[in-house]
């Protein structure tokens, strides 16, 4: 058996409203799997090495449940466009330089590198249309020791020569080819099918995707309701779909029907602009929100009412959408989330009470973790994904309790906080 305890204050969620503090305790791992935290140690765990972090706080690992590995070269810069003149102006001609496999290694070694040294334990995340890129990325991904999915995405109308795939029959046979070079091929980076978004998919090549996703047993990632003129353009290509979410659930990429459990996990990016009827259908077919409030404000989309998903019981996560969002840190996308939930309860509809940290903390660990299985939480049975967070640069005048340093240390996270060790599955990743 491999067996370790962590000592620390440890801190996670136990529901949506609350944070357990567990101040001074002993956390175990067993093989790669969490069996609680204790303020004493058992005597089972006895004779097992115990790395003592002494006063730091130790939270569960964060899940990035969108970003966007090949627009990572470009972030924080190109911010003053909306979205359908982003993809065309910034996102896409960046995009189209991963068919040159060097730039490929070049630009995927920085994203691997940063987000394996950043909060994020697990990720979901789109790559390009190349399949040689979108194989090495993985590689590189495997290799940072951090768990997460990776899509080559699937796009044959509304983009560029050098990234529109030749036509709807060229754009699957190519999903099927990169998927049979990749399966069973990694332990920690697992495919997921991705279509772009509505606009870039022609109806036979959604149809083909769907019948991708049943044959493989695949999860699937998207964008959805992101920014009227997107929604228009939808509803324009496909006059017939109901809503946006109608759509994609016509060619069966839209969670599962109940009674049909076929393929993995949805989770849809940004669900700014969601119908009640569009609500309705992801509640029913149990797909996930991931909200990227940051991309959100950026691409001037708006403010996802976060409340009304939690609220109707649809499962939510946050996405850092790097290069909507500006950074990786999904400790800033917690308070972005907070900030814009308060204007939106401002400006837009006092019955929207604002999130509170509580709730992003949850969004943070276990809303997003659960499109990885039983991870986000330090309960008995969840995979064991922890941070050492170190504030000790963060001087106060008092003594302040854990979950006021947590609250501090995702406002002010940067250059005065440091993640000191992060753990995936049980296997300490190297930070430096
Ligand atoms: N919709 C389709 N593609 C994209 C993308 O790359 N970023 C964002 N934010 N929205 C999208
Ligand atoms: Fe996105």
């Amino acid at each position: 058996m491999d067996c370790f305890l962590l000592k620390g204050n440890v801190l996670y969620s136990s529901s949506m409203e609350k944070i357990e503090v567990c101040p001074n305790s002993f956390l175990v791992c067993e093989d790669g799997i969490c069996r609680g935290a204790f303020a004493e140690l058992p005597d089972r765990y006895k004779a097992f090495p115990v790395y003592d972090y002494g006063d730091k706080l130790i939270i569960p690992g964060l899940t990035d449940l969108h970003i966007h590995a090949p627009q990572f070269a470009f972030r924080g810069m190109d911010m003053d466009l909306e979205l359908m003149e982003w993809l065309q102006c910034c996102a896409f001609p960046e995009e189209i330089k991963y068919a040159d496999i060097s730039y490929a290694q070049k630009a995927y070694s920085i994203f691997a590198q940063t987000l394996r040294e950043s909060a994020t334990t697990r990720a979901v995340i789109f790559a390009t249309v190349h399949q040689k890129a979108t194989e090495l990325l993985m590689e590189l991904l495997e290799n940072t020791g951090l768990i997460t999915y990776v899509g080559k995405v699937c796009m044959d109308q509304n983009a560029p020569e050098g990234l529109r795939e030749k036509s709807a029959e060229a754009s699957a046979f190519d999903t099927i080819e990169w998927l049979n070079h990749v399966s069973g091929k990694y332990q920690r980076t697992r495919p997921i099918l991705t279509p772009r978004f509505i606009p870039a998919c022609s109806g036979k090549l959604l149809e083909e995707l769907g019948k991708i996703r049943r044959a493989y047993d695949l999860p699937v990632q998207s964008h959805l309701s992101e920014n009227p003129e997107e929604i228009e353009l939808v509803q324009s290509l496909f006059p017939e779909s109901l809503f946006y979410g109608d759509c994609y659930d016509h060619y069966n990429l839209f969670g599962s029907k109940p009674g049909t459990c076929f393929g993995g996990q949805t989770v849809m990016a940004h669900c700014v602009y969601s119908s009640g009827a569009e609500m309705e259908l992801m509640k029913r077919n149990d797909v996930m929100a991931a909200h990227c409030p940051a991309s959100n404000m950026n691409l001037s989309s708006g403010i996802a009412p976060v409340r009304k998903y939690l609220d109707m019981g649809i499962r939510v996560g946050l996405g850092s959408d790097v290069a909507g969002g500006q950074t990786e840190s999904i400790f800033r996308a917690m308070t972005d989330a907070i900030q814009v939930s308060k204007m939106y309860w401002r400006l837009v509809d006092r019955n929207t009470k604002p999130l509170t940290f509580e709730e992003a903390f949850y969004m943070a660990t276990a809303g997003g973790g659960q499109f990885f299985g039983r991870v986000g939480k330090f309960e008995e049975g969840y995979e064991f994904d922890a941070l050492v967070l170190n504030d000790e640069k963060l001087p106060h005048p008092q003594e302040l309790s854990p979950r006021q340093r947590l609250e501090r240390f995702a406002y002010l996270g940067g250059d005065m906080t440091e993640i000191e060790a992060k753990y995936v599955a049980g296997r300490e990743i190297r930070l430096h």
